[in-house]
């Protein structure tokens, strides 16, 4: 039984306050649940609560969902079975009473629901994964060689540029080839006089003159670390496109080349591009109003590249639903803070997968050293992990946990690597 809960302010991987929740039971084990949070946000996630006081943390304390811990979820929870994780989080629900968790903010109602599980899976002597789920799938990542859009002050107008290693029969040989890829992009980078650090996730600070470049650079790297493009190493591209959309125009813009797009036109130039470089994966190439935008692209890429939908879906079970029923994506990115519970996270997964989609577990761009979602996407056989780049602790942390949970599944640990694809590709 809980017997009590409280919640602190501790940092994130950009120094910006965030809701770490302490569950401890009646025996006097604890669990704790640290909350991340998204710079890049779809307009359909739960809310994250923050302070909005300038002169507090530059208004982006958390006090507020803070205090709704303390006050209002701890009194509510006090003396329940942790083990009822489901009624935990319909109880938090409920409490809230709003559609997108505004009253009390889903970073208190995250924290106290990750918190309970991981206080519960300790109680039973279980890792996270284990309590969490019947899975023993180890993801393949999704790993990223450039950062862009907000992560990098919109330096390339395309957030994310990842390598996704699909020549890899073992996760130890995703982080080989991967270790390589990244490596020799920073060289080439390096001696073209164009290396500037990195940006928010890890990747490297995008110095380029256009959106295509990166993918140009992604090629290199593959060949100078010894592999071979489209069969080794693979490209995946997450646009979050609904940052480049202008709502009254109807249209994409970019930046970096002053150029500007109609959807149309956009769902054209992202086709050019896979036709022209190893592309398996895209994720928000339309933005996550212009349904009819993603309907032109699934109709051209659907069935030869994986199509995420990220702001899109925002992990909500209705949109998701939505999605499904319209045939327009063939996966969904699940992060747990775009819905607040861990619960609805599960189901989130669930449905993806009932409908034949892949889930693809994700980080935020802001992180911290929590590994709730290694365990996730074990525990849920998600078969696919997005976490930032291969650098930084908040996202090796991600990376390195895979491996302490692979030797504690032993034998019983699964990897398929690319075969995943095949559920969507045929
Ligand atoms: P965010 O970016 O955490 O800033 O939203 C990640 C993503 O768009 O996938
Ligand atoms: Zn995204």
């Amino acid at each position: 039984k809980i017997s009590s809960i409280s919640a602190y302010q501790v940092f994130d991987s950009r120094g910006n306050p965030t809701v770490e929740a302490e569950v401890v039971l009646e025996n006097g084990v604890r669990g704790r649940g640290t909350v991340p949070s998204g710079a890049s946000t779809g307009q359909f996630e739960a809310l994250e609560l923050r302070d909005r006081d300038v002169q507090c943390f530059r208004g982006k304390s958390v006090l507020r969902a803070i205090a709704n811990v303390q006050d209002i979820i701890r009194r509510e929870l006090r003396g329940r079975d942790v083990f009822d994780q489901a009624g935990l989080d319909q109880a938090m629900i409920e409490l809230d009473g709003t559609p997108n968790k505004s009253r009390l903010g889903a970073n208190a109602i995250l924290g106290v629901s990750m918190a309970a599980t991981a206080a519960a899976a300790s109680a039973r002597g279980e890792p996270l994964f284990a309590y969490l789920g019947t899975g023993d799938l180890l993801p393949l990542p999704e790993i990223q060689i450039t950062g862009g859009g907000a992560h990098a002050n919109w330096r390339t107008d395309v957030q994310d540029y990842l390598l996704i290693a699909t020549g890899a029969r073992s996760y130890a040989e995703v982080m080989e080839i991967t270790h390589n890829v990244y490596h020799a992009a920073g060289d080439i980078l390096k001696r073209r006089g164009s290396y500037f650090g990195v940006a928010d996730e890890g990747g490297y600070w995008p110095e380029f003159k256009t959106n295509e470049e990166p993918l140009q650079l992604l090629v290199e790297a593959i060949k100078a670390a010894g592999y071979e493009p489209g069969r080794d190493a693979v490209i995946s591209l997450d646009v979050a496109a609904s940052d480049l959309f202008d709502e009254e125009s109807g249209t994409y813009q970019f930046g970096l080349e002053q150029r500007r797009f109609s959807t149309a036109e956009f769902a054209a130039l992202i086709e050019d591009w896979c036709a022209r470089y190893p592309i398996i994966s895209l994720e928000d190439p339309m933005a996550d109003t212009d349904w009819e935008g993603w309907q032109m692209v699934f109709q051209k890429l659907g069935r030869k590249i994986q199509l995420i939908g990220d702001d899109l879906f925002t992990t909500n079970i209705h949109r998701i639903r939505t999605g499904i029923e319209k045939g327009i994506a063939n996966a969904v990115l699940i992060k747990l803070n775009q819905i607040g519970t861990v619960t609805e996270t599960l189901e989130a997964i669930r449905t993806t997968q009932q409908a034949g989609w892949l889930p693809v577990v994700s980080a935020r761009s802001g992180e911290t050293e929590d590994t709730f979602i290694s365990h996730l996407a074990v525990a849920a056989n998600a078969g696919q992990l997005k976490v930032g780049s291969f650098s930084r602790s908040e996202r090796m942390a991600k990376w390195n946990e895979v491996i302490r949970i692979e030797r504690a599944l032993g034998e019983r640990a699964r990897f398929v690597g690319s075969q995943i694809f095949e559920t969507i590709l045929p």
